[in-house]
C-alpha cells in the first residue's frame, strides 16, 4: 500500500510558476533576491525543479519543495534548495533532477554556496557526494550590504559569517 503523504511529483519551473515560487523565496529566504558569492540573483526568475503532493499544477497541487539554479561557463550553480516536508525523500530527489538536467546540458561541475551555520545542509550535500571546495571567510559581512535581510545568528543560533563551497563533479 502507497502511503499518500510520501508521495511527491518533481517538474521543472516554468513562466506561469513565477508568482508562487516569488511567494515561496519571500517566505524561505525573505526576499526574492539571492546574494551568492557578491552576486545578485533574483529567485523567481531562475530556472528549477518543483516537488508537489498531488497535482503538479500549482492552483491544486501542494508545493513542497523547491530547488533554483544558475547555469554559467560549464557550472551549475543551485542558488536554493528547499523542502517543507523534511525527511521523505524530497530534498535528495530535487537534486537529482538538477542533476541529471546538468548531466544532460553537458555540465561539467554541480555546485553550490551555504553558510557555515547550516550543520544539516553540510551533512546532506556530503552524504549526496559532494565535495567541499573554497572557504570564503566573512563573506556574510559583503552579501549584508547586498541583502540587509540576511541575519546575524542562523541555524542552532550559530552567528552566520562564511560561505561554504560545496562541488562535484559531473
Ligand atoms: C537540506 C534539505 C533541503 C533536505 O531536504 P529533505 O527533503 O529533508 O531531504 P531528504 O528527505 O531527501 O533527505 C533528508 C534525510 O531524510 C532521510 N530520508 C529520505 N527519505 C526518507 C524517508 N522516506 N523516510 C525517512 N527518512 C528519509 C534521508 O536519508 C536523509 O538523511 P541523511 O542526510 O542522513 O541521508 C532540507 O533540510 C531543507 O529544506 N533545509 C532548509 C533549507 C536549506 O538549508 N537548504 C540548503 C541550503 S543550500
Amino acid at each position: 500500500m502507497t502511503d499518500e503523504a510520501t508521495v511527491f511529483h518533481i517538474r521543472p519551473l516554468h513562466d506561469k510558476d513565477r508568482n508562487w515560487v516569488a511567494h515561496f523565496m519571500d517566505e524561505h529566504w525573505r526576499s526574492t533576491k539571492l546574494v551568492s558569492r557578491g552576486r545578485v540573483f533574483y529567485g523567481h526568475l531562475l530556472p528549477g525543479f518543483a516537488a508537489f503532493h498531488g497535482s503538479t499544477d500549482h492552483c491544486t497541487g501542494k508545493a513542497i519543495g523547491l530547488l533554483t539554479y544558475h547555469v554559467e561557463n560549464q557550472g551549475c550553480e543551485v542558488l536554493t534548495l528547499d523542502s517543507i516536508e523534511q525527511g521523505i525523500g524530497i530534498g535528495s530527489a530535487l537534486l537529482d533532477a538538477v542533476k541529471t538536467a546538468a548531466i544532460h546540458a553537458g555540465i561539467k561541475r554541480l555546485w553550490l554556496i551555504t553558510t557555515n551555520d547550516n550543520l544539516h545542509a553540510l551533512r546532506f550535500y556530503q552524504k549526496r557526494g559532494f565535495r567541499l571546495g573554497h572557504i570564503y571567510h566573512n563573506a556574510l559581512e559583503e552579501a549584508r550590504k547586498l541583502k540587509p535581510q540576511i541575519p546575524i545568528l542562523g541555524f542552532h543560533q550559530i552567528p552566520i559569517r562564511d560561505e561554504i563551497e560545496l562541488y562535484v563533479n559531473l
